[in-house]
């Protein structure tokens, strides 16, 4: 028992040491690879997960931050992004999840039963002073945890996954809880906005039509090129074929190469309908789905067939059929 504890106390003395040196971040560090912080990881059986993460080595493909070796993949806020059937899925056999994927499957971490004894190492790491009292209350916590996320993976699974109880379990719990680092934030919040003002400049342009100015939209529909209207067809065929037939005979949607329209067939009608669309009627409205470059390509490809009277057109429709 003495030898145990003096080998406990060196162990603790040194893993201090390292611990000691790390510094906490202003949000949720589960972890720097390096040096696991434990003492800020919400749940038991992720910081059992942590351990596992370590003894095989994902730290030599990846990292937890978007920062750092750039050869190294991100598990940055890897937390909120996918299901915990996923992770298991992926763990189990990688490439059915990320085709091609030269990760290799780490299956064997579901044989690999839970330790209460490895736990314990874990939390000595983790609080030096009041470990003793508390390990048996946390293996139980532990347990819980277990539990539930083993019932949430199997309801994914439809019943499978008996083997769930793991360390391969532990290492999904902890996956789970890899936040979005500050970086990746501001990453995506400055991709928002760049978003933001792209739409706001496709905008001016859509209101052009609106008030029947000239606009990029009505300069390509007007004066295309060949490349616009190969362009114009496929994107037609990919947003609109379902509902106006692949070659503009009309199916739900109303025939667009007949000469019966509704909003008129002239450029600014027909890039006006694409522009707002006919909620009322299930048409959405694609000013966020296509740009005005897109949008005047389309436009060419419609005023190419109008009037051009598809053989198998469908009837045509002057007026709304209320
Ligand atoms: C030999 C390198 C390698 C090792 C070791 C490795 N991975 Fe991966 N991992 C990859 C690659 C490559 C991808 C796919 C990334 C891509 O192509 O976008 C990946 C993807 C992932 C993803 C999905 C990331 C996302 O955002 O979609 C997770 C989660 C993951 N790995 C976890 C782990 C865990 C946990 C371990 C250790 C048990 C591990 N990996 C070990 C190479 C590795
Ligand atoms: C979900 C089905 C649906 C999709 C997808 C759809 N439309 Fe429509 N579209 C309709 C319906 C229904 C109408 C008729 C509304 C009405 O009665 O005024 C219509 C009307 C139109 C009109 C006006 C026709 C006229 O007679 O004035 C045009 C032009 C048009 N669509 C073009 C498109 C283009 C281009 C796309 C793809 C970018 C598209 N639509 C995608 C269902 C759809």
């Amino acid at each position: 028992m003495e030898i145990l504890m003096t080998k406990i106390v060196i162990f603790t003395t040194f893993l201090g040491l390292i611990l000691g040196f790390t510094h906490r971040n202003e949000y949720i560090n589960i972890a720097t690879i390096e040096n696991t912080n434990f003492d800020t990881i919400p749940s038991n059986l992720a910081i059992y997960g942590a351990q596992v993460f370590k003894e095989n080595k994902c730290q030599r493909c990846h990292k937890l931050t978007t920062d750092g070796k750039k050869r190294l993949i991100s598990l940055d806020g890897v937390g909120g992004k996918y299901p915990a059937s996923w992770f298991y899925n992926l763990l189990i056999d990688p490439k059915a999840m990320i085709p091609k994927t030269r990760m290799p499957s780490f299956a064997s971490l579901f044989d690999k039963a839970l330790d209460n004894s490895k736990f314990e190492a874990m939390l000595v790491m983790k609080d030096k002073s009041d470990w003793t009292q508390t390990v048996d209350s946390k293996w139980e916590q532990l347990n819980l945890e277990v539990d539930k996320l083993k019932t949430s993976i199997k309801q994914d699974l439809n019943g499978k996954g008996e083997e769930l109880s793991s360390e391969g379990l532990a290492l999904i719990a902890y996956l789970q809880s890899i936040p979005t680092s500050p970086l990746l934030v501001a990453q995506y919040e400055k991709e928002n906005l760049l978003r933001e003002i792209e739409l706001a400049k496709h905008e001016v342009e859509f209101q052009k039509v609106l008030n029947k100015e000239p606009s990029v939209i009505t300069d390509i529909a007007n004066k295309p090129l060949k490349s616009d209207m190969k362009i114009g067809k496929k994107l037609y065929i990919e947003n609109c074929g379902v509902c106006h037939g692949q070659e503009g005979q009309g199916t739900i949607g109303p025939n667009l190469t007949d000469d019966y329209w509704i909003d008129g067939n002239d450029s600014y009608s027909i890039a006006k309908s694409i522009i707002v669309g006919k909620p009322e009627y299930g048409m959405l409205a694609f000013r966020n789905q296509l740009n005005p470059q897109e949008i005047g390509q389309i436009t060419a490809y419609l005023r190419s067939i109008k009037e051009t009277n598809h053989p198998d057109g469908k009837a045509g429709q002057e007026k709304r059929i209320e």
